[in-house]
């Protein structure tokens, strides 16, 4: 059966910018947990003593335990046909952007370029003094426990944003033009929570790009969306591809 109509289809072969905004959801089927729903890290720890910078003024040791468990878990996962569709894509055509809000790295190894990572990447860490970043396995700093600058001597950090805290201008900037721009939004893998991301896909379809969900659950943009698929993206991307591109190259 036919996922997308012909009218559908045709505007994505014809789109000169489309959009691939994921969440955890597309790292799901990789073994990487969720944050919110059933088993989602969310409901086994609280964000507040783990995810904000008080926290980590208050406890630096147990952040920092928290993310090299994380980091474990992300290390040891691969891409899955999710990660793969979207990279592929953006090897085929111009004009495919990725922005995620995922910090597990799987996107950049399944080979995703360009890709706006809008919450940091957890392999990554930053100087408290002097900003400088680090990329924990590359730099020889993927010990567990608390890390210091190579530079200045100072408490590393783990490069992610945080509750409470301001988002990377620059990519911000970037990610809202791309919104602006385009003409097909792909949401895929999250659960529109946290309201930055979610205004950018709204921004998308609000600036006439068509928005396509695809998650297992509804979530608040579902209503926005042209289509919704109500499933998993690593089955449901590579069938979309087959559908766009008309062959099998997936999988
Ligand atoms: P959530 O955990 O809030 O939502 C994950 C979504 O993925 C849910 O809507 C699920 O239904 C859906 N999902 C689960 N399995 C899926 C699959 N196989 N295919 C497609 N969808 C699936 O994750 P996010 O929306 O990404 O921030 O959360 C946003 C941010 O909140 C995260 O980046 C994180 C968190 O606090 C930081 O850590 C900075």
């Amino acid at each position: 059966m036919e996922l997308l109509p012909k009218g559908t289809l045709e505007t994505i072969r014809n789109a000169q910018k489309i959009i691939f905004l994921t969440g955890a959801g597309i790292s799901n089927e990789s073994g990487i947990p969720t944050f919110r729903g059933e088993g989602g890290l969310w409901k086994n720890f609280r964000a507040e003593d783990l995810a904000t910078p008080e926290a980590f003024q208050n406890n630096p040791e147990l952040v920092w335990e928290w993310y090299d468990w994380r980091r474990g878990i992300c290390k040891n996962a691969e891409p899955n046909l999710g990660h793969i569709t979207i990279a592929k894509w953006q090897k085929k055509s111009k004009g495919i952007f990725l922005i995620t809000q995922n910090v597990d790295g799987l996107h950049p190894r399944s080979g995703s370029e360009p890709i706006i990572e809008l919450h940091g990447n957890i392999f990554r860490a930053r100087c408290t003094n002097c900003s400088t970043k680090f990329h924990l396995e590359q730099d020889g700093l993927n010990h567990d426990g608390l890390k210091y600058c190579q530079n200045c001597e100072s408490l590393l950090r783990p490069d992610i944003v945080w509750f409470g805290e301001e988002y990377d201008q620059s990519l911000l900037t970037k990610s809202w033009e791309l919104c602006q721009l385009s003409q097909v939004v792909f949401v895929i893998g999250t659960s529109a929570n946290v309201s930055v991301p979610a205004q950018l896909a709204l921004t998308a379809i609000r600036s006439g790009a068509i928005g396509i969900e695809i998650n297992p659950e509804t979530t608040s943009l579902s209503p926005s969306m042209k289509h919704h698929f109500q499933g998993k993206s690593g089955e449901i991307l590579p069938k979309i591809w087959k559908e766009v591109f008309e062959e099998e190259s997936i999988g």
